[in-house]
C-alpha cells in the first residue's frame, strides 16, 4: 500500500520507485525521526488525540524500532521504504497494529523530514566542533614542541621575512577558531523546530508546539509554516562553513606537501600517511595531504550544489528537497574524516630544524631589516629601501649575503650605514623586531600560543 491512498489509479511505475527512494540514504536519519516522532505522540496525547495506551505502545514500537535497527543494521536492508519515514510507520504497524495510524495525525513528512535533519545537524554540529577542536590542538602541541624554530615565510612562494614555527602553526588555528565560530552559528540557526508546520499550512490540531520545542531541545519555534518546511538555509550555512574549513584544510596540505618535498626538506611526514609506489622503490608520497586537498572540492561542490538546488524553488515543500541529504551527509563525512586524517599528520609531523633555519636566513630575508635600521638612522622609508635593494643587487653580482657585504661598499651606497648594521641582520633580531600585537617576535608568538588554547575551548563552549 502507498502512502497516499486510493486516489491514483495505476500503482507507481517500478523504475520511478527506485528512482524516487532515499531510504539507502535517509536511514541515517532513523534516530532523529523516532525521537520526533515519539515527541509528536505525546504531543497528540495532550489534546486528547491519543490515548494514554496508544502513546505507550507508539514509545515502545518506537524504541524497539531504533533497538532491532541499532543491533541489526542488515534488517533495514530486508524492508525496501521511500524513505526513512515510510519505513518507520510501516515497521510501527507491525509491532503495534492502529496505533501506528494515528501518529500521522495533523503531521507531514515535510514537517518530519524538516524536522529530522535539523536533529541531526544539531548532532553533527557538535561532532564538527570536536573535531576542529582536535585538530587545533594538535597544531598548538606541534608547534609547543618546536617553540623555537624559525622558518622562512613565503610571498608569492618566494622568501620574504623570517617567522617563527609557532607562528606559523596559529595562523592555521586562527582559521579553525573562524571556523569553529561559523560551524556554531550554523548550530544556532538549525536550533528552530519545524515540527507543527504541517504539509505546509500549519496544523490543524491546537499542538501546544511551544511546548513541543521544550520536550526535543530547540531554542525557537518556526514562525512561518511555509518557510519552516522548505528553508534549508540552515543546511547552506553547515556547507559553507564546511567548505570554508575544507579550503583551510587545503591549504595547509599544499604546505605541508612543499616543506615536506626534497626541494624544501623542512619537514618529514610520517609514515604511517604516507605511501609508497608500486613501481618506483624509492617514493614516499604525502597522499593523506594530497587527498585532504582533493576532498575539499567536494565539500565546495556540496555547497554549490545545495544553492543550485535551492535557488528555483517555488514555496513550499518540492521533492527536490530531497536531494539536500547527501550533500549534507557528504560534506560531514568529508569534513570529519578530512580533520581527523590532519591530526595524524599533524601528529607525525618532524622538523629538520636545521634546514628550516638555513632556508629562513637566506633569500636576503633580513632586507627589510636593513632598511629599517637606516629607517632609524632618519633615512626616509622609500629611499633606504632604494640603498638596501641596491646593496643586495650588489651582493647577488658579487655572491656574498648582506651580512658579508664590506662596509665601505654599503658606505659608497649610503653614508648612514654603519658598522652596527651586523646587529641587525640576525634572524634573531630580525624576529625580535616585530613585537607589534599580531606579529612573530618570540615573545608575542609565546603569548599567543599560551592564549590559543584557552580561545579553542571558549570557541567550542557554545556546542556543548
Ligand atoms: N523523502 C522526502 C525528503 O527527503 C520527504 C518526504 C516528503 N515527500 C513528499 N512527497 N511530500 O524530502
Amino acid at each position: 500500500m502507498t502512502l497516499w491512498g486510493e486516489l491514483h489509479s495505476e500503482p507507481p511505475d517500478e523504475q520511478f520507485v527506485t528512482f524516487s527512494s532515499s531510504f539507502s540514504y535517509d536511514r541515517r536519519l532513523l534516530p532523529f525521526d523516532l525521537e520526533g516522532s515519539r515527541a509528536w505522540a505525546f504531543a497528540l496525547a495532550r489534546i486528547g488525540l491519543l490515548t494514554r495506551k496508544d502513546v505507550q505502545q507508539i514509545a515502545r514500537g518506537l524504541r524497539q524500532i531504533g533497538k532491532r535497527a541499532r543491533a541489526e543494521p542488515a534488517w533495514l536492508d530486508q524492508h525496501p521504504a521511500e524513505d526513512v519515514h515510510s519505513f518507520v510507520e510501516a515497521r510501527l504497524h507491525e509491532l503495534i497494529g492502529d496505533a501506528a495510524f494515528r501518529l500521522h495525525t495533523g503531521r507531514s513528512r515535510n514537517d518530519q523530514v524538516a524536522l529530522d535533519v535539523r536533529l541531526y545537524v544539531r548532532d553533527t554540529t557538535r561532532q564538527l566542533m570536536r573535531a576542529l577542536a582536535d585538530y587545533a590542538f594538535e597544531l598548538i602541541r606541534w608547534a609547543e614542541r618546536h617553540d623555537e624554530v624559525i622558518l622562512p615565510g613565503y610571498t608569492h612562494l618566494r622568501r620574504a621575512q623570517p617567522i617563527l614555527l609557532p607562528h606559523f602553526a596559529l595562523a592555521y588555528v586562527e582559521m579553525a577558531l573562524r571556523d569553529l565560530e561559523r560551524v556554531g552559528q550554523a548550530q544556532k540557526r538549525a536550533d528552530v523546530m519545524p515540527l507543527g508546520s504541517g504539509a505546509l499550512a500549519g496544523t490543524a490540531y491546537p499542538i501546544d508546539r511551544n511546548r513541543l520545542a521544550l520536550e526535543l531541545g530547540f531554542a525557537e519555534v518556526s514562525e512561518n509554516s511555509l518557510d519552516a518546511v522548505s528553508d534549508r538555509d540552515f543546511l547552506i550555512d553547515v556547507l559553507y562553513a564546511c567548505a570554508l574549513c575544507g579550503v583551510h584544510l587545503s591549504r595547509l596540505c599544499e604546505d605541508l606537501i612543499l616543506y615536506t618535498s626534497q626541494e624544501f626538506g623542512f619537514f618529514a611526514m610520517g609514515d604511517d600517511v604516507s605511501t609508497g609506489s608500486s613501481l618506483m622503490p624509492q617514493k614516499r608520497n604525502p597522499d593523506a595531504c594530497e587527498l585532504v586537498r582533493g576532498k575539499s572540492g567536494r565539500l565546495v561542490g556540496n555547497l554549490s550544489s545545495l544553492l543550485v538546488l535551492l535557488k528555483g524553488l517555488p514555496l513550499a515543500y518540492n521533492r527536490d528537497l530531497q536531494e539536500d541529504k547527501e550533500r549534507l551527509f557528504d560534506t560531514v563525512d568529508t569534513a570529519l574524516g578530512s580533520l581527523k586524517v590532519m591530526r595524524t599528520v599533524i601528529g607525525g609531523l618532524k622538523v629538520d630544524v636545521a634546514a628550516c633555519r638555513v632556508a629562513a636566513a637566506g633569500g636576503f630575508s633580513n632586507a627589510t631589516d636593513l632598511a629599517d635600521y637606516l629607517v632609524r638612522k632618519g633615512v626616509p622609508f622609500r629611499l633606504a629601501h632604494r640603498h638596501v635593494s641596491r646593496a643586495v643587487r650588489e651582493c647577488i653580482d658579487s655572491g656574498c649575503t648582506l651580512e658579508t657585504f664590506p662596509l665601505d661598499r654599503y658606505l659608497a651606497i649610503c653614508d648612514q650605514f654603519g658598522p652596527d648594521l651586523h646587529q641587525h641582520l640576525t634572524l634573531d633580531a630580525v624576529l625580535s623586531a616585530r613585537t607589534a600585537r599580531g606579529g612573530t617576535a618570540p615573545l608575542s608568538v609565546h603569548v599567543a600560543l599560551k592564549r590559543a588554547h584557552k580561545r579553542v575551548l571558549k570557541a567550542l563552549a557554545p556546542s556543548v
